[in-house]
This record gives C-alpha cells, structure tokens and sequence, in this order.
C-alpha cells in the first residue's frame, strides 16, 4: 500500500510513523509548511528527496501517486485539501474535523459517493479496544434497553489552556468551536453507542474564565516579565519544562505539548523557543491575556430518533484528562472512565463486575485508537470485507451535524433546535 502525507505535525507523524513500521505500506510522498519537519520525517521514513514537499500546490501536482492520502492539516484546510485528494482518486484518511461548515461535509460525502473513493475520517476512539469493548457491552443486550447515556469530555486545564486558550484551536472563527475541535469525537460516540440519528437538541455554553476580567490583579501580558509567575498554575515555564524548587524541578505538565513550537527535547531550547520564538511566545502568554473565544465549558442535551436520551458536557476544569460515560438500560448500568482500564458493569439485583480492557492499549495513543485506525486503513484497501464501526464520512456527517446544531442552540441561548432543519446527505 502506497502512501501519501500532507501535514506533519503531531497528528500526520504519528499516523506516519505507524504506518512506517507496517509490511507492505510505503510512504512515497509528505507535505508540509516547515522544510524541517518534511525532511527530518522524509529521512526517518525513507521518502525520496524529490518528493518531499514544501508547497502544496507542487505535492497535489504529482497527481496520484499513491493508494491513500492522509490529510493531517488543520481543521479548516481539511476541506480544500480532500476535495483535491479526491479529485486526484485518492482514498483518504483525513483528520477530524472533516469542516466546520457542514455543506463542505456534505459536499466531500458525495464527491466520494461518486467516484467510489474510501474516505475514513480520524475518529480514533472508534478503534480503540476500550471504546470497541463498550459498544460489545451494548450491543449484547445484557444492559437492556438501554434509555440514558451521560457522557463527559473533561479536559485537563493544562491541556485546554495549552489548546484552546494560546494555541492552535483558541478561535472559533479561524479553526472551529470547541465541540467540534474536541468532541465531535464525542457526538460521534453517542450516536455510534445508541446506533441512532439524533432527533433533537439543545445546548448552553460560554468562554467564562479565561478572558481578561479574569486576571489576577499585575498579571503581566507575558509569563515571563509577570510577577505572579512562581506561584501561577498556568505559568509558561511550569507547564512545558516544571518549576526550579530548592529540591530540584517539578515535573512539566505538558511535556509532549512542546511539539508545537520546538522540535527539540532539551529543557534550554525548549525555554529558548517559549521566550523568543516566533510560535513559541504564543505559548509563553498569560491566559487570561489571550486572543481566544471558545468557550471553557458546554452541555448538550439530545434526544435521539430511537427515543435514546443523551447528555455530552465538556469543559476545561479538570486536574486531569479523562471522558466518563453512563450507559444506562432497563436492565442495569454500565460505567466506564478512560483514565484506567476498567469497565463497570452493574446489573440490577446483582454485585458489580470489574471487566479490564487491555491495559497496554490504555497507555498508546488515543487508548490504541491512532494504532487501529492506521491498521483499518490498510484493511479496506487491502483485505476483502466488511467493516461494521469504521468511521466512514457518512458517519462523520451525523457527529458534525449534531455539532452544526448544537452551536446552533448556543447561539440562541439553549433554544430546542430540530435536527430535520440540519442539512443531511440525500
Ligand atoms: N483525531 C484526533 O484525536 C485528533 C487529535 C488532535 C488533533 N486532531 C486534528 O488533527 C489535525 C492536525 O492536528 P495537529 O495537532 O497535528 O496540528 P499541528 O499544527 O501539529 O500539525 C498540522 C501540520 O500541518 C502543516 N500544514 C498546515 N497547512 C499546511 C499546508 N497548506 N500544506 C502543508 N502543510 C501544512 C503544519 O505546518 C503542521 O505541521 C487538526 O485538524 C486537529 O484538529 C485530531
């Protein structure tokens, strides 16, 4: 299987380097902005040094080159880049979200229909052997009937303030809201868990924290001239590299969040880059001096056409990151928290049972999800079948209409929106 690469940041080197370490699968082409990234991968992957790309316009010109495209671009360029793709006759793996304009979703779903192109988009938790395990639960009827999901997306402050508030996705109107950057993963749980469109919803949300009202009296523009900065919790030097104590330093918050403005591991570049680097000073920002607009916590709440009632809720107060989910039936309840292995299954009259998922797959990526999906990938390209659960752009359709809608809510104040008003695939 011949492969093809435009974005190599975190997402498409991490989908890269899996599929490297696979038989049969050969990176032939990357893309990417920044010509160190291109060539540092380009070499670890054994690309060619003619088709390793800086512009997009020369990697699109190759025409088709190879079986599979993987778009790991950012969210609004995920659009323009698999319209070309597919026009090319690419099959795809392209990173969620597929765009925050859902005619542009539905536009790439037929422009794949119709050619007869495979498009998979990067809901990963779909691959996981935990979230697979959950679903197996439901599907067994052992729950019941099942009539409530409740559903939580916790993001840890770190990571949401490294995310949402300096970096990449703090703007919805240059990336896109927070419920489809983070969780139309989510959206697209509840409706693969309740095998279900949703028939209705409403939302409420707001950026309420980190936004200059907020600041604490003489916070500084920038972590480092702030006189707060040794006791601050979202301090630049503590989250990325820890803070100096008379015992040594703390342990970083955020080590592996440095790959977005430094590509090196070492602490003094790493401070380097915080304090004069072009993408780096982003990062070195006070929180509550920031650009963003996301918001910092959102519900919603949805009843879907099978009667399923269901509430996601997301926000950004948290120690640590972790979803927590409640399935609950006419039979029992089933609870499962993706901080640790293990599901809770409690059936009515009876003790609860622990059931432990594959602990190892707990510590990879995305619970081995970034792992699965790659290995899907190569399954439907190249193994006869039928792939019940793949994440096809039919079904990422429903999550970001669900998310379409749902903003819609906000918008107008939690206001019942009707799904039959989101536009859908004919
Ligand atoms: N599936 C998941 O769970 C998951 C998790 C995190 C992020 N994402 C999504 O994956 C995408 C990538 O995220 P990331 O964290 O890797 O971001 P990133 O910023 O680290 O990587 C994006 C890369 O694309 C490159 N790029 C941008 N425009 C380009 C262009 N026109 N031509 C060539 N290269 C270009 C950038 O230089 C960068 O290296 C985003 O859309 C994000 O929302 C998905």
């Amino acid at each position: 299987m011949k492969v093809s690469i435009i974005g190599l940041g975190s997402r498409g080197k991490n989908y890269g380097t899996h599929l490297s370490k696979m038989q049969d699968v050969q990176i032939v082409a990357v893309c990417d902005k920044y010509r160190n990234k291109v060539d540092i991968v380009g070499k670890m992957w054994g690309v060619a040094e003619n088709m390793r790309f800086t512009d997009e316009n020369e990697f699109f010109a190759l025409g088709k080159v190879a079986d599979v495209m993987v778009i790991a671009t950012q969210d609004r360029d995920h659009y323009s880049h698999s319209k070309k793709a597919l026009e090319l006759g690419y099959n795809l793996l392209v990173e969620k979200p597929l765009s925050p304009i859902i005619e542009e979703c539905l536009e790439l779903e037929k422009l794949a229909r119709v050619k007869g192109l495979k498009v998979l988009v990067c809901h990963v938790l779909r691959y996981a052997p935990y979230y697979r395990k959950i679903k197996e639960i439901i599907a067994s009827g052992i729950l019941g009937e099942v009539k409530e999901i409740r559903h939580s997306e916790n993001i840890s402050y770190w990571h949401y303030t490294h995310s949402y508030v300096r970096g990449n996705w703090r703007r919805e109107d240059t990336t896109s809201p927070l419920l489809l950057a983070k969780c139309c993963h989510d959206a697209d749980l509840l409706y693969w868990f309740t095998g279900s469109k949703c028939k209705s919803l409403s939302s409420y949300g707001s950026q309420s924290y980190f936004n200059h009202a907020n600041a604490p009296e003489g916070a500084a523009q920038n972590c480092f001239d702030c006189k707060l900065r040794t006791t601050c919790l979202f301090e630049a030097e503590y989250q990325y590299c820890g803070r100096k104590t008379l015992i040594g330093r703390t342990k970083p918050k955020f080590p592996w969040g440095t790959y977005a403005f430094c590509q090196s591991a070492d602490k003094k570049d790493i401070l380097a880059a915080l304090k004069t680097g072009e993408r780096g000073k982003e990062f070195a920002r006070c929180v509550f001096h920031c650009d963003n607009n996301v918001v910092d916590r959102q519900t919603v709440m949805m009843e879907m056409q099978n009667g399923i009632i269901c509430t996601l809720t997301v926000d950004a107060f948290n120690d640590k990151n972790h979803r927590h989910t409640e399935i609950r039936g006419s039979k029992g309840m089933l609870i499962a928290d993706d901080s640790h292995s293990v599901l809770t299954l409690k059936l009515f009259d009876k003790a609860a049972k622990r059931i432990t998922v594959n602990p190892l797959a707990v510590l990879k990526g995305h619970y081995g999800g970034d792992q699965g999906i790659v290995k899907a990938v190569y399954n439907i390209l190249n193994v006869d079948g039928d792939y019940p659960g793949y994440t096809w752009i039919k079904d990422t359709v429903e999550s970001h209409r669900i998310v379409a809608a749902a903003e819609l809510s906000r918008a107008k104040n939690g206001e019942k929106v009707d799904m039959q008003t989101i536009p859908d695939i004919i």
